[in-house]
């Protein structure tokens, strides 16, 4: 029997053009599914759950020696024997805030609220106090707060 009998001859043209074929219909697939992946995630990221992670910021006692002591977007407040901490994310729509040192207040950056030193809201869109945040005191008398991102 000769070598090759029964398959129909295939030239170099048409397995090129089979291999074009081939590469054109795999890239406009992938080209899709890259397409509606690219669509699909803001939807399914709405809808799936974001897992919190907790830091741990530390203020050792040379960092709490002031009334108001800030470090990694949490302020220590210490006014005589009270101590708390707050976060400066603003509770409007969370930007970190900044300290006015002349004001002595918190001023938003990104719509303009205002919180007095102590962390009370006095103007803007946010109306809530910013947020108080758990910490406890350690035996070396360091003071570790705890902040769920
Ligand atoms: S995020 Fe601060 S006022 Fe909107």
């Amino acid at each position: 029997m000769r070598k090759g009998a029964g398959f129909p001859r295939v030239g170099h043209a048409e397995r090129d053009m089979d291999r074009r074929g081939f590469i054109k219909k795999g890239l406009s697939r992938l080209f899709y599914i890259f397409g509606g992946a690219i669509l699909a995630y803001p939807a399914l990221s709405f809808m799936t759950f974001k897992k919190s992670r907790t830091e741990k910021i530390i203020f050792h006692p040379d960092e709490q020696q002031s009334v108001l002591n800030f470090k990694e977007g949490v302020c220590l407040v210490r006014k005589g024997s009270e101590a708390y901490a707050f976060s400066m994310r603003c509770t409007h729509l969370g930007c970190m805030l900044n300290y006015g040192a002349v004001s002595q207040r918190f001023q938003c950056p990104c719509h303009g609220s205002v919180f007095d030193r102590w962390g009370k809201w006095i103007s803007g869109p946010a109306k809530k106090d910013l947020l108080r945040v758990p910490f406890a005191t350690e035996k070396n008398k360091d003071i570790v707060v705890t902040l769920d991102i």
